[in-house]
C-alpha cells in the first residue's frame, strides 16, 4: 500500500488541527515558536551552574517526565562525547533497589545534583528515587548545600514537590498547566537537562519549527507527510485490520527514540478498547529475530521506517591482502552506505511479504552524525502532532491516560496508603 493511494480528507485535518490547538491540553503545539525567551533565558543560566559545579545531573522522572530527554541525550550519543562534560543519569522511572545502588556507585567520588521531574508531584517511582537521593546528596554536601543542587520541574501552583520545593527554597521550573507529561520534551521538562548535557535545545526548537511550519500549516497541509502519516496509519487500522506500528530504523542509538514514541503513541491512543500498539525495532540487530515474524508471521502489522542523513566520515570496510572472507566486493565501501543498502532491501522483503511502509525521512546536511538536535526536534514535534490526530480520528482523548491511575490505585491499596 503506498500513501498516495488513500484518499486524504485535508478539510477535517484542518479541522482537527484546529481543535488540537484550543484544546486545554494542546499549548505543547505552540511551543515551538512561541517558547517564552526568559524562561530559555533561565534554563541556560541554570544549566551553566549545574554544568561548573556537577559531573552529573540525576533526571528523577518516568514516562513522560524523562523519556524525551533520555531519547535525545542517547540518540546523540552525549555520555559518549567528552567535550560535554556533565553527564545525565536517569532515576525514579521502575521500582529496582538493583538499579538505584548501581546509579548511587556511579555518584561515588563525583559531584552531582539532582532534577527531580514530577508535575504531579506525587508519582510513587521517582518519589521513593528522589528521597533515596536527596539523602546520598545531603551525606555528600550537607542540609544548606544540598538543597541548593536540587532543581524541580513540576506543576506552577500545587503538589507536594511544589510545597517542598518553596518550603527548601529549590530552583523550579513549571511544567505548564496546559502540558501533560508525553508532550513535555520541547518545554522545560526535558529542555533544561538537555541543556545541562550540553545538547543544542535552539536548534532542537528550531527543529520543531521546521516540522510546525512545513507539515501543519493550512497551506502545506496537501503536500505534509505528518498529515499523510497520521491518516493513513488510521486507514491502515480502520479498513485493513493493521493493529500494530512497528518503529523501525538503522541506528542503535534511537533505542531511547522508541521508547518515547512507544509511550507517546500508547498512553494517547490506547482506550476504549481501540488504538494501534506501538512497538519497535533496530536493525539490522531485530532482522535476525523479529525479522522472521514480520516477514512470515502474522499481517496485521505495518511498519514505519526513519531515515536520517548518512553519516559525514564514516567507518570503511578496509581492504585486506589474501582475504577468504569473500568480503573483497565491499571493500572501500562506508556502513551507512551497506546499512542504507540493508533498508532499501528489507522494505522491499517486507513489501513482498505484504507489509505497507512508511518511511520517513528527516534530512540534515550540516550534521556531521546525520542524526543532530534540529532533525529530532523535527521528528519530536512530528509524532507529537500526528499522534494526538490519530488519536482524534479514533474518537479518543490525546491528553489524558485514565488506564495508569488503575494500577496506582491498586497498588496504594497493597502498599497500605
Ligand atoms: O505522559 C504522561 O502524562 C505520563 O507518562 C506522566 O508523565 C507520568 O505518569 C509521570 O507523571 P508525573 O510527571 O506526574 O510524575
Amino acid at each position: 500500500m503506498k500513501i498516495n493511494d488513500i484518499d486524504l480528507d485535508y478539510t477535517l485535518a484542518s479541522e482537527i488541527l484546529e481543535d488540537i490547538k484550543e484544546d486545554p491540553m494542546g499549548d505543547w503545539f505552540s511551543l515551538p515558536d512561541n517558547f517564552p525567551d526568559s524562561e530559555l533565558e533561565k534554563i541556560k543560566t541554570v544549566a551553566e551552574r549545574v554544568r561548573k559545579n556537577s559531573d552529573f545531573l540525576v533526571c528523577i522522572g518516568i514516562g513522560g517526565s524523562y523519556l524525551g530527554a533520555r531519547a535525545v541525550y542517547e540518540a546523540l550519543d552525549c555520555a559518549d562525547d567528552d567535550e560535554k562534560k556533565t553527564k545525565l543519569l536517569f532515576a525514579g522511572n521502575n521500582l529496582s533497589s538493583r538499579e538505584l545502588k548501581k546509579l548511587i556507585k556511579k555518584l561515588d567520588g563525583k559531584d552531582f545534583s539532582l532534577n527531580i521531574i514530577s508535575k504531579s508531584g506525587t508519582t510513587l517511582e521517582p518519589a521513593i528515587a528522589f528521597r533515596i537521593l536527596k539523602a546520598e546528596l545531603i551525606k555528600r554536601y550537607g542540609a544548606e548545600e544540598a538543597k541548593s543542587r536540587i532543581i524541580a520541574t513540576t506543576d506552577p501552583e500545587q503538589g507536594a514537590l511544589r510545597e517542598e520545593s518553596e518550603k527548601n527554597g529549590y530552583e523550579t521550573f513549571d511544567v505548564p498547566l496546559g502540558i501533560g507529561g508525553r508532550y513535555s520534551v520541547l518545554s522545560p521538562v526535558g529542555l533544561f537537562p538537555l541543556a545541562v548535557a550540553g545538547v543544542n535545545i535552539d536548534a532542537l526548537l528550531a527543529g520543531a519549527r521546521e516540522c510546525k511550519e512545513t507539515q501543519t500549516s493550512p497551506d502545506s497541509l496537501e503536500d505534509s507527510m505528518l498529515i499523510s502519516y497520521a491518516f493513513s496509519r488510521f486507514y491502515l487500522y480502520d479498513e485493513c485490520g493493521c493493529d500494530t506500528e512497528i518503529l523501525a530504523s538503522f541506528e542503535p542509538s534511537l533505542l531511547y527514540f522508541n521508547e518515547w514514541w512507544k509511550q507517546l503513541f500508547g498512553e494517547s491512543e490506547g482506550k476504549n478498547k481501540q488504538g494501534i500498539f506501538p512497538a519497535s525495532v533496530i536493525y539490522s540487530t531485530d532482522l535476525h529475530s523479529l525479522g522472521q515474524f514480520l516477514q512470515e508471521g502474522r499481517r496485521n502489522i505495518f511498519e514505519t521506517f526513519l531515515k536520517f542523513s548518512p553519516e559525514k566520515f564514516p567507518l570503511v570496510v578496509p581492504e585486506q591482502k589474501d582475504s577468504t572472507d569473500g568480503l573483497e566486493y565491499l571493500s572501500g565501501v562506508s556502513l551507512p552506505e551497506i546499512s542504507e543498502k540493508a533498508c532499501e532491501a528489507t522494505i522491499r522483503a517486507h513489501d513482498a511479504g505484504g507489509i505497507s511502509t512508511f518511511e520517513i525521512e528527516v534530512l540534515d546536511s550540516d550534521s556531521e552524525f546525520g542524526i543532530s538536535e534540529r532533525s529530532l526536534g523535527f521528528l519530536i514535534f512530528f509524532f507529537e502532532t500526528a499522534c494526538a490526530i490519530s488519536a482524534l480520528l479514533h474518537g479518543v482523548d490525546p491528553f489524558n491516560q485514565p488506564g495508569v491511575e488503575k494500577y496506582k490505585k491498586e497498588m496504594y491499596k497493597l502498599l497500605g496508603r
